[in-house]
């Protein structure tokens, strides 16, 4: 039985027998761009982009052989080699025996080491891996102690093999690229600078080195190299079987510094000196292997961390550095669910560094998030970082074209889209509803109502009327900002990039007058209803942004004195409604804003425009309403969630029960289910949906049918990804969905089942942190790069603790049940809000739970402080009053 052990409260962790599992790996990343993955046998790979892959690309499959993994061989007199990373045909041989070597993972936040014992040889290895913040190196510190009570000679050969090129050459010409190749050795290790970068598009010269330098602990150099993949394994060798390390012979063909060799596969192998290891004694070794762009040197890059002191140094700050990024803080009964949480809130930085790509799951993809991954990520910076957040929205917002929808290709720059080359592209219907929440969030956390007001530019390419049209006078030239008539860049306000995004999502609907699917929603794999296809999920959701925008109206009329806010002129025909039919009114917006705008706009009064909003949202909310509920008996109903391209309702109960998730989430969190619809999903979800034993809530029942009238989900084995699995992402919208309505045993049930999932190793067989989905044996899948991680800790922190800004105003009004609480009765949060760091303790003496108790008094710094009905609400001038840190708020329930 594996197990999980935390050996802190920053997340540390201890696996024994990690190699024993598959499908394990860890991340490891840069903020300047290097991202490693790593298995307990150290193989995984490491890259910056897609075009340059220091480490050779692997996928979850390529884990069970050892083909790319970084080595490191002890070469005692008298014995066979060993490797300490236990990537050789011996230690596959001794698995599943007595004689496998004992192994444990230790993993920290961007920290990674295993160790490892061979009881026949005495010997023991420690190799720390970790990335620093600013390097494009990983490093190894590789530490080996002789556990005999005798002495022995021992020489060492470390060996990284050097991939050196981009992913798409594992297929496209690997062997023409490996000509390119051109390698030598200086006095610390190989360099490997292909000529250029093929690609029959346009070659391009190359000018990115990839690099292996290794070092005694000391700071003593090598002995000497084995550059090529031909002479480390020599003729008829393997990886896991080196000539190089295992033939007699082979010191005599190790090279000097100085040597050069051309278009061969290279490997950074490098031998280091025999050396008496007395009994106990422990050497060490410090490898470092990186990426030098353009004008850098990977020897002065090297000179960092060419000692060990040096190595543990950088380790020290970057262990630092990434404990104090994370820095939010729970304490409630249980520490391993404190220590799981802390991996969620470190997981949103992880996709922020690695995209949606680059981990062995996600081997799709060339790097970069989505526009919705964009702004959820966002969402949990704004509880971590709020630091840049505003220039952030700011930028994304820029991404939203005139029509309504948004650039689908975000660049890798801050507020950098790239225009659609070809034309008509993929619309997803859900696209408008992100930027909205996540602008709410900003507002509320820190009160800036003026961020609405700010202007921005559009995005402009060669796509139209929301993807359905090419406009034909556009080229790249004009550039990718939205002009007038007479050429100016036209900028609007951020709340009529909002707006328009709204708008004409709504206008834009199917025959049952639900929006259209279009390429997809949320689900990306809904991707094969773009004729009929029509979200009822993505209506709620727009139905509840309707309200939420007009309600932001209303505040920026009472907080700011503002009654009136210009819009652009064309936009008169969306909010007057000025067609016959909903779809008439959107051609004949989209007709005027083909290539150009006016750039004129027209005042609204602001509470006139909320009352507009509301009738629309009244007018979609009836519609569903009536119009989709289903209903099973007189306790479980739901709402259809879909019409599929054949234009039928996707859900139904009876005998054959289709039901979905999504359409729940959406209608519970937008108000559009009202309490006894509420209370009648979540019985039906129980019933249809849930599976305790792995992990909760599916997304789907089982369709039972390849239903290619709705998407390739369909093809998918049922309790794969989109198809049934439990989606965590869904699952924890589910959750927050139900705590944001007071449904608060019914939220924690999703949220808990699903960290219990995770955390049940034995079956869910990851790291800590939770996954995008558990599959229908409840194993985690595609871990660590999910907006499921944003969101939990947005549900957490804002909603179970209820520590969140109201326009800006600390509010603090939990919704804990009293299993979060420990046995003195007391739970904390420790965060960072509005500039200030602050631990709120809640202290339940009575054991009482959610729903039993209110806020009864509350103290800051010992002061009491006076409550309201069932929150506290911090007065400005107190909050103004407190320090930078050491702040603590406790909080009484009762
Ligand atoms: C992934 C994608 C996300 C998409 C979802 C469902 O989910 O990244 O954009 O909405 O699949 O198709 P994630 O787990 O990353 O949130």
């Amino acid at each position: 039985m594996g197990e999980i052990r935390f050996l802190d409260d920053k997340g540390t962790f201890e696996l024994n027998n990690a190699e024993n599992y598959s499908y394990l790996y860890f991340p490891l990343a840069s903020a300047r761009g290097l991202k490693s993955s790593i298995t307990p046998n150290l193989g995984g790979d490491s890259k910056i982009d897609q075009e340059s892959f220091l480490l050779e690309p692997v996928s979850s499959e390529n884990l069970h052989n050892n083909r790319s993994t970084r080595n490191f061989w002890c070469l005692v007199e008298g014995e066979k080699p060993w490797s300490a990373v236990g990537a050789s045909a011996e230690a596959e041989d001794a698995k599943f025996t007595d004689e496998q070597d004992a192994n444990t993972v230790t993993g920290g936040l961007m920290w990674h080491k295993v160790s490892r014992e061979n009881a026949a040889r005495s010997l023991r290895s420690e190799i720390t891996s970790f990335v620093p913040v600013d390097a494009n190196t990983e490093v190894m510190i590789v530490r080996v102690t002789n556990t005999a009570d005798r002495e022995v000679k021992m020489s060492a050969v470390a060996a990284i093999p050097v991939y050196g090129r981009s992913a798409d050459n594992i297929r496209d010409h690997r062997n023409v690229t490996s000509m390119l190749h051109r390698i030598r050795t200086t006095e610390e290790g190989v360099i490997v600078k292909p000529t250029m970068s093929f690609d029959e598009r346009g070659h391009r010269v190359n000018h990115t080195s990839y690099f292996v330098f290794g070092a005694e602990g000391n700071g003593n150099k090598p002995e000497g190299f084995y550059p090529t993949v031909s002479a480390y394994l020599g003729e008829g060798g393997s990886f896991t079987h080196p000539a190089a390390v295992f033939c007699k012979k082979a010191a005599s063909w190790m090279v000097a510094s100085g040597e050069t060799f051309e278009g061969e596969e290279a490997v950074g192998a490098i031998r280091f000196r025999e050396e008496i290891l007395k009994p106990g004694q422990t050497r060490s070794f410090v490898v470092a292997m990186g990426i030098a762009q353009e004008d850098e040197n990977p020897e002065s890059i090297f000179s960092a961390y060419r000692t060990e002191k040096e190595a543990e140094q950088a380790l020290a700050e970057t262990r630092e550095y990434w404990k104090k990024a994370v820095n939010v803080d729970f304490h409630t009964g249980d520490i391993a669910y404190d220590n799981f949480l802390k991996w969620v809130s470190f997981q949103p930085f992880l996709r922020s560094l690695f995209g949606c790509s680059f981990l062995p799951h996600h081997d799709y993809g060339r790097g970069g998030r989505g526009w919705r991954d964009l702004w959820q990520d966002c969402l949990s910076l704004l509880i971590m970082d709020p630091g840049d957040v505003r220039g952030n929205i700011i930028n994304n917002t820029a991404g939203i074209r005139v029509d309504g929808s948004n650039a689908t290709i975000i660049g890798s720059r801050p507020g950098e889209f790239v225009a659609d080359r070809n034309g008509i592209a993929r619309v997803w219907m859900d696209h408008g509803v992100w930027p909205l929440k996540t602008i709410l969030l900003y507002i509320n956390q820190t009160g800036d109502l003026d961020i609405l007001l700010e202007k921005v530019p559009y995005f402009k390419d060669g796509q139209a009327k929301r993807g359905t049209y090419h406009d034909a006078s556009w080229s790249e030239d004009q550039g990718t900002l939205q002009r007038t008539e007479t050429g100016e860049i036209y900028k609007g306000t951020i709340l009529e990039h909002l707006l328009l995004e709204h708008l004409t999502s709504f206008y834009e609907v199917g025959e049952h007058g639900m929006l259209r699917l279009r390429g997809a929603d949320w689900n990306d794999a809904i991707d094969m209803a773009d004729a009929r296809g029509e979200s009822v999920a993505f209506s709620c959701a727009y139905t509840g942004n309707l309200r939420d925008l007009a309600g932001i109206l209303r505040r920026l009329h009472e907080e700011k004195g503002i009654d009136v806010v210009s819009v652009l002129s064309e936009m008169e025909t969306l909010l007057q409604g000025e067609g016959a039919e909903k779809t008439e009114t959107e051609s004949l917006y989209q007709d005027r804003v083909i290539h150009t705008v006016s750039g004129k706009t027209m005042e609204y009064g602001v509470e006139a425009l909320a009352g507009d909003l509301e009738r629309m949202a009244d007018e979609l909310q009836e519609k569903i309403r009536s119009q989709e509920w289903i209903t099973e008996d007189e306790k479980a109903g739901w709402f259809n969630s879909y019409y599929d391209n054949s234009g039928n309702m996707v859900e139904r109960a009876g005998e054959d029960v289709r039901m979905m998730l999504t359409g729940q989430v959406f209608s519970v969190m937008s108000g559009i289910a009202d309490k006894e619809q509420t209370a009648k999903i979540c019985e039906a979800a129980d019933r249809h949906l849930y599976r305790r034993e792995i992990g909760g809530y599916r997304l789907n029942t089982n369709f039972n049918e390849l239903k290619f009238d709705m998407g390739r989900m369909f093809g998918f084995a049922y309790g794969e990804k989109e198809n049934g699995a439990v989606f965590s992402h869904m699952t924890i919208m589910y959750a927050y969905a139900l705590y944001s309505r007071g449904f608060v045993r019914e939220g924690y049930k999703a949220l808990q089942s699903l960290a219990d999932q995770a955390m049940n190793f034995d079956v869910s067989r990851i790291y800590p942190g939770v996954p995008e989905y558990f599959d229908a044996k409840g194993r985690g899948k595609y871990h660590y790069l999910t907006g499921a991680a944003s969101w939990f800790l947005l549900t957490m922190v804002t909603l179970v603790y209820g520590v969140r800004g109201n326009l800006g105003k600390l509010e603090i009004c939990p919704k804990l049940v009293k299993e979060q609480f420990d046995e003195k009765g007391i739970a904390k949060i420790h965060l960072t809000f509005g500039g200030k760091e602050i631990t709120v303790s809640f202290s339940n003496p009575s054991g009482k739970d959610a729903g039993e108790y209110r806020v009864k008094a509350a103290a800051c710094n010992g002061k009491s402080l006076e409550v309201q009905e069932d929150r506290l609400v911090m007065a400005e001038d107190v909050f103004a009053s407190l320090a930078e840190s050491g702040n603590e708020i406790e909080i009484e329930l009762g």
